[in-house]
């Protein structure tokens, strides 16, 4: 008997609401599949997790080999060691033109976790949060696991907030919405907010009483002309009611070391640091001292991936381009493309979860279903993949697509 019904009745209704995550859950089908082709000499392409394909810098492991060998491996302040605040507040000034001090900085474990210590700080049952659609997955999910509500905000031509919507959602359910989301540049789509769309967007949470999260973990992988702006970085007002997230995961080839942050409002951080306290301790020690490497050490290895990443979008977006059936925008930015593919649903592939599982099954690439981004007519393909497996992975695609003709 599947064990998750076994015990149904003794679990917590919040975690049997909560969904897997789809891309935990692809990566899981695609390593079984993968070890199979293996044997047969082939292998599946991962388009699936938006995993950066490159090492960690020599001089960020250097810097934690140094930190295990010095023994700085005890618990330290649940929201981090100093050295690694003031990096961080080094960063903000530097990039963001933010200025804070150590009392507006928590560290955690990884952008995800420092997310979810602040919807366990912000939403009571039945709270609304604006998810503007397409999302990062985890953002609906924390929501529900801290029993808040998420109110999807659709989207325009651009892959950005469409405002009309927004504004009649704040008419619609008022003094219940707490929060609002903003992830430029964006997860799935690659969009990145220009300043006029991020005063907009300020302007209205302003007077609406409403607190913005703003998760900038891809705010250095920036193509063309586009450039970052952190929405707190528009004036007072908005730096208070803003929390402004980042992580060295992206950014530095860092994702399993685990160290992500937030810079907000005094009065906020200290409530959050009760949440740190009770529940993680502190991030792993020698990754915070990986970290502080990272922020203030040489960052030549940032432009290098930017500079990779660039050539991958521009090749990968012509080539889905050229193929019958697909529209795809140019992302700005992250390392995603998100290409509508619903002019193929018919027959057996009916939405974007039968078109990416046969896309698996039959051409062994891997893609995440637009469904779970909220929109279903797209699929989500990261590049943060090599050039070789990228031209590889769009044959495959391109003669899939021609087979669904
Ligand atoms: C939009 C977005 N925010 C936050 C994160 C979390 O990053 P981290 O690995 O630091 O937890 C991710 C990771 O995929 C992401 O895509």
């Amino acid at each position: 008997m599947n064990e998750k019904i076994k015990f149904e009745k003794y679990l917590s209704e919040r975690v049997l609401k909560l969904e897997e995550s789809p891309t935990f859950a692809l990566e899981k089908k695609v390593d079984a599949l993968d070890s199979q082709l293996k044997e047969k000499g082939s292998y599946v392409v991962r388009f699936g997790i938006g995993q950066p394909d490159f090492n960690t810098p020599a001089n960020i492991k250097d810097a934690a080999k140094q930190a295990i060998d010095e023994n700085k491996t005890k618990y330290t302040a649940s929201t981090g060691i100093k050295e690694l605040k003031e990096a961080i507040l080094d960063k903000f000034l530097r990039d963001n033109g933010l200025e804070y001090t150590t009392s507006n900085i928590v560290a955690g474990n990884g952008g995800k976790q420092v997310l979810d210590a602040i919807m366990r700080t912000f939403v009571n049952q039945g709270d609304a949060v604006l998810v503007p659609r397409p999302y990062w997955v985890s953002y609906t999910q924390q929501i529900v696991l801290s029993e808040g509500i998420p109110l999807e905000i659709d989207f325009n031509e651009n892959l950005k907030i469409d405002m009309a919507h927004l504004r009649s959602l704040i008419k619609e359910h008022g003094r219940k919405i707490k929060l609002l989301i903003l992830n430029s540049p964006g997860n799935p789509t690659g969009a990145v907010y220009n300043i006029e769309e991020l005063r907009e967007v300020a302007q209205v949470c302003l007077e609406n009483d409403i607190f913005i999260i703003s998760d900038e973990v891809y705010e250095k992988f920036i193509f063309g002309n586009s450039r970052h702006i952190s929405i707190a970085s528009l004036g007072k007002d908005i730096k208070d009611i803003t929390l402004t997230v980042n992580a060295v995961s992206k950014t530095y080839a860092m994702t399993g070391w685990r160290i992500g942050y937030v810079a907000a409002h005094a009065d906020i951080i200290a409530q959050m640091t009760k949440i740190q306290d009770q529940s993680m301790s502190n991030p792993c020690t020698p990754a915070q001292w990986a970290a502080v490497e990272a922020l203030n050490g040489n960052q030549d290895s940032v432009e290098k991936m930017r500079l990779e990443y660039e050539k991958r979008r521009d090749y990968i977006y012509k080539r889905l381009n050229s193929i019958k059936g697909i529209k795809c925008s140019l992302p700005e930015g992250a390392f995603y493309v998100f290409p509508d593919v619903s002019g193929f649903y018919k027959g057996n592939v009916k939405n974007s979860f039968d078109f990416s599982s046969e896309l698996l099954e039959k051409a062994y690439v891997a893609v995440v279903p637009g469904g779970a981004f909220g929109d279903d007519r797209f699929v989500r393909i990261s590049y943060a993949a090599s050039m070789d497996k990228i031209i590889e992975g769009m044959n495959r695609i391109e003669k899939f697509c021609k087979s669904l003709i």
